[in-house]
């Protein structure tokens, strides 16, 4: 038998029990161990729900236990979930955790431990909710150099954009509707503002790169400044809008960025709509790659936490994850990268404009006679943000294209 204490009893914590108690006849049958949950921990009470039997208010009790093997940490946040963490490693059982704040924070020091004392610390559903990435990153796709990871990874923001696109619901409405849904964080600016989905790429992108890379690096935008003018200039490009996560090595040289992108039907990630997430992978002997699945919400984030449980079990004295080390991953200026850009602008001719960016696309709606659009020719971020100071008065908005 192999015994678990969850921390958390919250929408990813109540998923993990429900899994384990829906699928334990096949879970157990594919860990080759029963799996127990021994403890809950949460500070709340729950009267009449069956975890009541296992369920402690106070870490010590598990900390202290050694019959518990695998500590399941889904509580998110950085503190006391760190502490905890670092507890159970040094204590010598594994942990499973879908906690992307605390893995991009403090990931290699976690995994360092874990490599010391021949345990495990993996967190599968830190990445994608449901969708097998980082064991594929780990164990799949090591015959290739990575070069290019580009994510859709955050649900919420998702699935905004595909109901303020497809719906015409307005941007408060749609978060309210994610935050019904249970994708979105507590605060869900972490969501709106990029910041989950900058965790996330940055996690991504230390497995893939084997160094780490700092999420404080990534320049990072999210979609609050996307409007439904945009998201119609959009359809009538025939593009979509979404968030964006990307890393990229070009020569020697690594790149990391979120923001909002317009992308074309021809790319594989116009399709991924609602809160689904998808992950495309560019490896030089590999090609081309995607994950897609599920990114958020209590069942298929607890999917993935208990197939880390049960890899856990699989393999409790032997350390599994290899490919991230704590050296730096130095990141090049976004200013040398190059791109397309797609402006709106008011009260400036095409004349002026093509002064400034040479010959450019234009796109105008008859909905908004005021203004129209461009799109200018392939050209270095920093070099497009030296003209756009030229037409600065007269620009609305910016958006990149994902080409
Ligand atoms: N808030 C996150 C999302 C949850 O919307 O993707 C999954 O990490």
């Amino acid at each position: 038998m192999v015994n678990i204490a969850v921390l958390g009893y919250g929408t990813v914590g109540s998923g993990v029990v429900e899994v384990i108690n829906t699928n334990h006849e096949s879970i157990n049958k594919r860990a080759n161990e029963e799996i127990n949950i021994k403890y809950v921990l949460d500070l709340r009470e729950f009267p009449g729900d069956p975890v009541e039997k296992v369920l402690v208010h106070d870490y010590d009790v598990i900390v202290n236990d050694p019959e518990v093997d695998i500590v399941v940490e889904v509580m998110g946040g950085i503190e006391p979930a760190y502490t905890f963490v670092k507890r159970a490693l040094l204590a010598g059982k594994s942990v499973a955790t879908s906690n992307k704040a605390l893995v991009a924070k403090h990931g290699p020091e976690l995994m360092e431990i874990a490599k010391e004392k021949d345990i495990n610390f993996l967190f599968e559903a830190s990445c994608g909710g449901g969708i097998p990435i980082i064991r594929a990153l780990n164990s799949s796709l090591t015959a290739d150099e990575i070069d290019e990871l580009t994510g859709i990874l955050n649900g919420t923001t998702n699935y905004m954009l595909y109901r303020m696109s497809t719906a015409g619901c307005n941007f408060e409405d749609a978060l309210k509707e994610a935050q019904a849904k249970g994708y979105a964080e507590k605060d869900p600016t972490a969501d709106i503002e990029g910041y989950d989905a900058c965790r996330k790429i940055a996690i991504l992108s230390s497995l893939a790169y084997g160094k780490f890379l700092n999420y404080e690096d990534i320049y990072t935008e999210g979609i609050t400044r996307i409007t439904p003018e945009d998201i119609n200039y959009a359809k009538e490009m025939g593009m979509t809008i979404k968030l964006l996560a990307t890393s990229r090595k070009i020569g020697d040289n690594f790149y990391a960025m979120v923001a909002p992108f317009l992308i074309g039907q021809e790319s594989p990630l116009y399709s991924v709509n609602g809160v689904f997430n998808s992950v495309f992978v560019h490896g030089n002997v590999l090609g081309d790659a995607m994950f897609y699945g599920s990114g958020a919400g209590k069942l298929p984030t607890a999917s993935a936490v208990v197939a880390d449980v049960v890899d856990e079990a699989k393999h409790l004295h032997r350390n599994i994850m290899t490919n991230w080390t704590s050296r730096p991953l130095t990141l090049m200026q976004l200013d040398e990268v190059e791109g397309r850009f797609f402006v709106r602008v008011k009260g400036t001719t095409l004349q002026q404009v093509e002064n400034v960016f040479g010959e450019v696309q234009v796109i105008s709606l008859k909905e908004y006679p005021d203004e129209y659009a461009f799109v200018t020719s392939n050209m270095k971020q920093g070099i497009f943000k030296e003209k756009a100071l030229e037409i600065e008065p007269f620009m609305v908005s910016m958006i990149r294209i994902k080409d």
